[in-house]
């Protein structure tokens, strides 16, 4: 057993230089002087000893055990130190090495006009609304005072998903669906940024394209109300010395309706190419809510009245910064983009 012992020392002691990782020395002391490991394997035959020698031999045993268990402890101080300068010299950075500039990404621009449009009327009191771009017929038509075959539904040939389902053709039908949910309570002032939809494809016409609706409904609103209000908004939209022009229009949901221009911003009113050398833009369609719009919605015309209005987003963002082909706003290209 003496010389069993011996030749374990002899071997383990060779074989713990052989060790370069913590992982290795774990399993080295597995392998010598873990519970099963062959240290514990040779104790086995003690037994077998005499009274004198088994004390001598134990000794030795645990001389062996103590000179390997400190060859261990020294080693893994050893390798820990190693370890740490390795990962340290591994996350040593350059602080003099530029840094990354991150791409900053930009506003598209129909968001930066639709969020000042919004600006604009929250200054004004008015509140925002959504509704849903997939709409019923009900909402986009029949509460609008269009009913079934009437023949203001062929200006806005539309997508339909069945007949009774279509992709909105304006934002009118938030008007309906607003005067419903909040009933009777006034006043309802709101706007409606969205998008809409209609079968149109060409330099200035695209399938979709967006729109903010307006509507005010209260005791005693007056045309002149609608007037007020959006000679306010083109003034802060395109400079204080805007003007605007009503012309006669129609709308089967506002009467009396107007269409809205303003003096055209290329020009300032002197003619131009961009407004056709009339010295106007036309840049919304607008009325006083019809009486059977306001019943529809369960207002009573005798008590109440409102105005509405409903501004084409792209082309006033197409006025404001100059861009002759709307398709360039759905082109994602950025080099178009980062202009703004
Ligand atoms: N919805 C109309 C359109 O898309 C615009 C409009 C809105 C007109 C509100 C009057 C009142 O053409």
């Amino acid at each position: 057993m003496r010389e069993q012992l011996h030749l374990l020392k002899e071997k383990a002691e060779k074989e713990i230089l052989q060790c370069t990782s913590l992982n290795d020395l774990n399993d080295f002391r597995i392998k010598y002087l873990g519970k099963k490991g062959e240290l514990t394997q040779i104790l086995r035959g003690m037994g077998k000893l005499s009274a004198e020698e088994r004390p001598l031999i134990g000794q030795l045993a645990n001389e062996v055990r103590d000179s390997l268990e400190s060859k261990l402890q020294e080693l893994t101080e050893v390798i820990k130190k190693k370890e740490l300068e390795r990962s340290l010299s591994a996350e040593k950075i350059d602080i003099t090495l530029p840094g990354i500039r991150p791409e900053l990404g930009r506003q598209h621009p129909l968001s930066i006009v639709i969020e000042e449009i919004e600006e604009i009327f929250m200054g004004m009191g008015f509140t925002i609304e959504e509704g849903p771009e997939i709409e019923l017929d009900y909402y986009n038509f029949e509460a609008l005072n269009i009913p079934k075959d009437h023949p203001a539904r062929e200006m806005q040939d539309s997508f339909y998903i069945s007949p009774e389902v279509l992709l909105r053709t304006h934002t009118s039908p938030v008007q309906a669906r607003t005067m419903e949910k909040m009933r009777p309570q006034l006043p309802v002032k709101i706007i409606v940024p969205g998008k809409v939809y209609r079968r149109d494809d060409d330099a200035t016409h695209s399938p979709m394209f967006h729109q903010v609706e307006g509507l005010l409904i209260d005791k005693n609103v007056r045309f002149s109300d609608l007037k007020g209000v959006l000679l306010n908004f083109a003034r802060q939209m395109f400079g204080a010395n805007q003007k605007i022009r009503l012309r006669p229009s129609f709308f089967p949901f506002t009467e009396p309706s107007a269409e809205v221009d303003i003096s055209c911003i290329m020009c300032k009113g002197a003619g131009c190419r961009t407004c056709g050398h009339t010295g106007w833009l036309e840049i919304l369609g607008s009325g006083m809510v019809h009486p059977r719009v306001l019943e529809m919605g369960g207002y009573n015309p005798e008590e109440v009245s409102g105005f509405a209005f409903g501004m084409g987003v792209e082309r006033i963002t197409m006025l404001k910064y100059g861009i002759d082909d709307l398709r360039l706003l759905f082109e994602n290209d950025v080099r178009f983009l980062r202009q703004f």
